[in-house]
């Protein structure tokens, strides 16, 4: 009996096998794959379809010995009997080899797994983090950052990225906003889409692309409180409007994947939320591909008081549509009782697992299950030269430049006497931000290294008081020095004998990210004291912000007269700011989110709504809509940045002031560079419907384009109009445009005023 049941065995997988062999990937939409797919899942027992469905962390040191005893071991077993589709955070060529082989040789079946990882903003060469990267506003260089992502993790076995997050927020005190596109769905859709593109290429089985997934699904960046996975509540206006969109485009880039969040969305954990997951994506959307929860999300919706414990969990998310289980161990342990007993669909199953296994097809991992398992591919594209090109590309046009008074940028290169000072001036490893991926600690170009191997100036680094303690890879907890002054003095001396002063002031790498909220944001520890000190001696100050969100740094906008808000700009960070301040890159970045005045202004964001009682400033009014201690307006607005040279905007046209629905018309505005230096603008098209059956928010970005001139060129900027500009998702979520009464903006921000008026019929 024994012997006939291995004889069986050994023809099924024969008859896979030759299936499988000489095979091409097979791409979406080739009827071939279906068909594959469906002969493969009709070999499988309902235990290896949850298989499929479970995700499991790396769990052992995987080319070491088998672990023995407990929770890894039986992970391992579970991988060797074939209940594990895929793993995450498993990587280099030879472990991922490692764990591959056991799947495709020990496991009945030979599946091979698919290897997830947070390939954020780069793999071991860092490209800024995702904020900064969006502040660039330069739509290729974002997709090629991505690019050369992919070509650097899938070298060392990665063949899925948990990225991009497209996740709106408002919200500086939320610590991941440094991990999204900022506070703008039109740029946060934009962006979305090039960065899915990057990162999948046009061809998903070639080597070095990867799976995208767009995250989180959905409304988490607008936790209460920006506090990191706290309750959301949101009407539906803004879930369609706002939080949706870049979701929408990430879609059309043909993003494979999704996550869900970890918050619940209006009473419901996303997790296990059918209207988010079934109504929405997998319906109205008819999104094909594979919904991945967030690390553990199923188990949280018992602390979330949705479900009672773990099976009625993995019943709850499977229901809702949530495809793979990350590290939670629900599927696995429950789904197979969970079928047997009628609360769970044997073809909710199979839907799932049909849409897993296509994606192995469409990697081609059928083919060749070892295709990102070439340590000579990975130790010839790592770090490249290719790919420290792109990640300083995208550093320089990363920086905004908020404030330059007196023209005290650009440094001249030679002959200066330039006092260098903070302890992030030669911090190696803040620069790298947080998600920072297999990047070794400490490795990043300094603002110190940048300065001395880009110009010939005599440069004094004083640190100043250590601000933060030690290096702090990976730290859970930043020491920040409230007290210990030393350094003080020396960082004072050396201002006083200094024609210009560069401070290097902001947070650590690890002060954003994920679980990193914070309630104060102005500069930690004693900087904002030693910038005030510095001032007092020498008040030409040059500062450079390092910082993964907006800051409250409102006395350094009234008083110092250069500020350069330089992010963490990954590995490249020193040498793309000594660019920046040597003038060799003419600074070209705009804010992709608001910087507060204060805390107690936030959420705020520019595309708000009017009120019934709108700011009236300069009034002497109580009753309206307002601050006793502060203004209504940010600091800095949406879109702002400057450059070295200055831009004039004028002859605002539209081609026509009256449209039908359904038509289109040009609005144009004349560019021109009226500074000394070549330099590049964005401009920027915001939209105001000013009555409509929901109230509109008072503008609106709708379009964008990054124009270089040289000094005194002039060039006419023209955008097209249409229902794309015009129109908004009701609370029901259906599209509209609706007849009335638009206001057209156009200029450097999303404070211009400049603006037309344009009536739809
Ligand atoms: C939790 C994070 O929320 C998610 O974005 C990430 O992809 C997973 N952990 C895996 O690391």
């Amino acid at each position: 009996m024994k012997y006939l049941s291995t004889i069986i065995i050994s023809c099924i997988i024969l008859l896979i096998s030759l299936g499988f062999q000489n095979i091409k990937p097979v791409a979406k939409g080739d009827p071939a794959l279906d068909a594959r797919v469906d002969s493969l899942l009709s070999l499988m027992t309902l235990e290896e379809k949850v298989g499929q469905m479970n995700q499991y962390n790396g769990f052992w040191e995987v080319t070491g010995p088998a672990p023995k005893d407990g929770d890894a071991a039986r992970k391992y077993e579970h991988l060797r009997k074939g209940l594990v589709g895929s793993m995450l955070n498993v990587t280099g060529s030879e472990n991922v080899r490692a764990v591959q082989r056991i799947a495709v040789e020990e496991t009945r079946l030979g599946i091979p797994l698919v290897i997830g990882y947070d390939v954020i903003h780069g793999f071991k060469t860092l490209s800024p983090i995702p904020l900064a990267e969006a502040a660039s506003w330069d739509l290729a260089a974002i997709r090629k950052s991505a690019e050369v992502a992919a070509k650097e993790s899938s070298a060392a076995g990665v063949n899925w990225t948990f990225a991009p997050m497209v996740d709106i927020s408002r919200d500086a005190r939320w610590g991941r906003v440094m991990e999204g596109a900022g506070e703008d769905t039109y740029l946060g859709s934009k962006i979305a889409y090039e960065r899915v593109k990057g990162f999948q290429g046009e061809d998903l089985s070639q080597p070095h692309t990867i799976l995208a997934t767009a995250k989180h699904f959905a409304g988490y960046g607008f936790s209460e409180s920006g506090r990191d996975y706290n309750t959301v509540d949101v009407g539906t206006s803004t879930l369609y409007n706002d939080i949706f969109p870049p979701f929408q485009a990430a879609l059309e880039a043909d993003v494979k994947t999704f996550m869900n969040s970890f918050n619940i969305l209006n009473g419901i954990p996303a997790t296990g939320n059918s209207f988010l997951q079934r109504d929405i994506l997998k319906g109205k959307w008819a999104f094909e591909g594979l919904m991945v929860s967030d690390w553990g999300s199923i188990r949280e919706m018992i602390p979330h008081g949705f479900a009672r414990d773990g099976k009625h969990a993995a019943e709850l998310a499977v229901n809702a549509g949530s495809d793979m289980d990350m590290e939670s161990a629900l599927y696995v342990e429950h789904l197979v009782s969970l079928v047997k007993e009628g609360k769970v669909k044997e073809s909710d199953i199979d839907d799932a697992v049909k849409r897993i296994l296509k994606l192995k097809f469409e990697l081609g991992l059928f083919e060749d299950p070892y295709k990102y398992c070439n340590s000579d591919r990975e130790k010839e594209i790592t770090g490249s030269k290719e790919i420290r090109d792109a990640v300083l590309d995208m550093a320089q046009k990363s920086i905004v430049l908020l404030k330059n008074e007196g023209g005290l940028l650009p440094l001249k290169k030679s002959g200066a006497n330039i006092a260098l000072i903070g302890q992030l001036a030669a911090d190696k490893d803040s620069p790298l931000g947080s998600w920072r991926a297999l990047v070794e600690a400490n490795s990043a170009v300094s603002v110190l290294e940048g300065l001395i191997s880009s110009g010939q100036n005599k440069i004094q680094y004083e640190r100043g008081p250590l601000v933060f303690d030690g290096t702090q890879n990976f730290a859970f907890e930043v020491k920040v020095n409230e007290e210990d002054r030393t350094g003080f003095q020396e960082a004072i001396q050396a201002a006083k004998q200094a024609e210009v002063v560069v401070m290097v002031l902001g947070e650590n790498g690890f002060q954003s990210g994920e679980g990193r909220s914070r309630t104060d944001l102005g500069l930690p520890g004693l900087q904002q004291e030693l910038l005030e000190e510095v001032y007092k001696v020498n008040p030409n100050i040059v500062l450079v912000l390092m910082n993964g969100r907006p800051l409250v740094i409102d006395w350094a906008a009234e008083h110092i007269p250069s500020i350069v808000e330089a992010w963490h700009l990954g590995s490249e960070s020193g040498n793309a700011i000594a660019k920046v301040l040597y003038g060799d890159y003419n600074p070209s970045g705009k804010l992709p989110m608001t910087f507060p005045r204060n805390v107690g202004q936030i959420p705020i964001y520019y595309n708000h709504k009017n009120t019934g009682r709108p700011d009236y400033p300069g009034q002497d009014l109580v009753f309206w809509s307002h601050y006793m201690d502060s203004p209504n307006t940010p600091l800095y607005p949406f879109g702002y940045g400057l450059s070295y040279t200055s831009f004039e905007y004028s002859d605002l046209k539209l081609s026509a002031s009256q449209m039908n629905k359904g038509g289109n018309m040009e609005l144009s505005v004349v560019l021109k560079n009226t500074g000394a230096v070549k330099g590049k603008e964005t401009v920027q098209l915001y939209v105001h419907d000013l009555v409509a059956s929901t109230s509109r928010p008072i503008k609106e970005l709708k379009g964008f384009q990054q124009i270089e001139l040289a000094p005194g060129e002039s060039k006419e900027v023209k955008f097209i109009i249409d229902e794309k500009s015009l129109g908004f998702y009701t609370p029901e979520g259906n599209w509209i445009v609706e007849s009335g009464e638009f206001k057209l903006f156009l200029g450097g921000d999303s404070a211009s005023e400049m603006n037309v008026d344009l009536v739809i019929d």
